[in-house]
């Protein structure tokens, strides 16, 4: 299974910080945002990754990043020339993921439970079909809103509806077969003039072939688009991991713990890096 990451909005609702800095590199308590999004494909157990940056933005991003060698994985970069929706990450990726599965995750999204290497490598073994999640949340009317029947079968999608029909929404995690490249590329633009994500969806659940998985209580999905839910996001990647004493979105564990890296390769960065917790923290795996 491929991955893409799709880190190439503008971050407008964040100006003036993201007017010299892009979203995906802001800080996120200790580490830049999109290291939580790439730690979610990582946890899934792909190593094949893209990353989708702004215009003229590859040369920063593999400044961080580099060919991803350091997390034991392979990343490529392509720039989205036009913000023209989520669903034309597909689209750019389309010669990347050829014809294998895909896993699409939102440059702004954090996701953090126990279990979550479980869950995340279950839906990516599902070999046919689309699976998505169902996330709790007081105010659904932002995102993509799924509604289930008594069955706990989802009956349908809306994508920031003025009147929810529940209070679970879709968070930026998507699971799809090859079959979303043919339909991300009969896509036609939604009335704000983008490839919606949840007309994707909407086209599985019509096949007949959409899974939802809703997420557990003790589940926490942190989107940071905004000052407030960025800010919300750090504090809480703080909280959890004082509480745990183990790092979330740490890339180099993560590779460590599917065998990518080597305990000795691990130790290497965090002696680079001893003068922060961070690389105290990796000289201790
Ligand atoms: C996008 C999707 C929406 C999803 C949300 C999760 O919204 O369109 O369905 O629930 O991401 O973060 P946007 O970022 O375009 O507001």
């Amino acid at each position: 299974m491929k991955g893409i990451v799709l880190a190439a909005g503008k971050g407008t609702r964040l100006y003036p910080m993201t007017k010299p800095v892009c979203k995906p590199l802001l800080p996120v308590y200790d580490k830049p945002l999109i290291y939580y999004p790439i730690a979610i494909l990582m946890q899934a157990g792909i190593s094949d990754i893209l990353i989708i940056v702004p215009p003229d933005e590859t040369a920063t991003f593999r400044a961080l990043l580099g060919d991803g060698s350091q997390y034991g994985v392979r990343i490529e970069y392509a720039e989205q020339p036009v913000p023209r929706g989520i669903a034309d990450a597909l689209l750019i990726g389309r010669e990347f993921v050829g014809e294998d599965k895909v896993c699409l995750v939102l440059g702004d999204n954090i996701f953090y439970a126990k279990d979550l290497g479980k869950t995340l490598k279950q839906a990516a073994d599902v070999d046919h079909g689309a699976t998505v999640f169902g996330y709790w949340v007081e105010d659904p009317r932002p995102f993509g809103v799924v509604e289930f029947d008594k069955d706990g079968k989802a009956i349908s999608i809306e994508e920031k509806p003025r009147y929810p029909k529940s209070n679970y929404i879709v968070p930026g995690l998507y699971f799809y077969d090859n079959q979303v490249m043919g339909i991300a590329g009969n896509l036609k633009p939604s009335a704000r003039g983008e490839l919606e994500i949840t007309d994707v969806n909407l086209e599985y659940l019509r096949r007949g072939e959409l899974k939802v998985m809703p997420l557990a209580k003790d589940f926490t999905w942190l989107d940071a688009g905004t000052a407030d839910s960025l800010i919300d996001a750090g504090q809480t990647i703080r909280k959890i991991q004082d509480e745990t004493g183990r790092y979330v979105g740490c890339l180099e564990e993560l590779a460590l713990n599917e065998g990518w890296v080597t305990e000795d390769h691990v130790h290497a960065i965090g002696d680079e890096l001893n003068m922060t917790l961070y690389g105290q923290y990796l000289q201790c795996l």
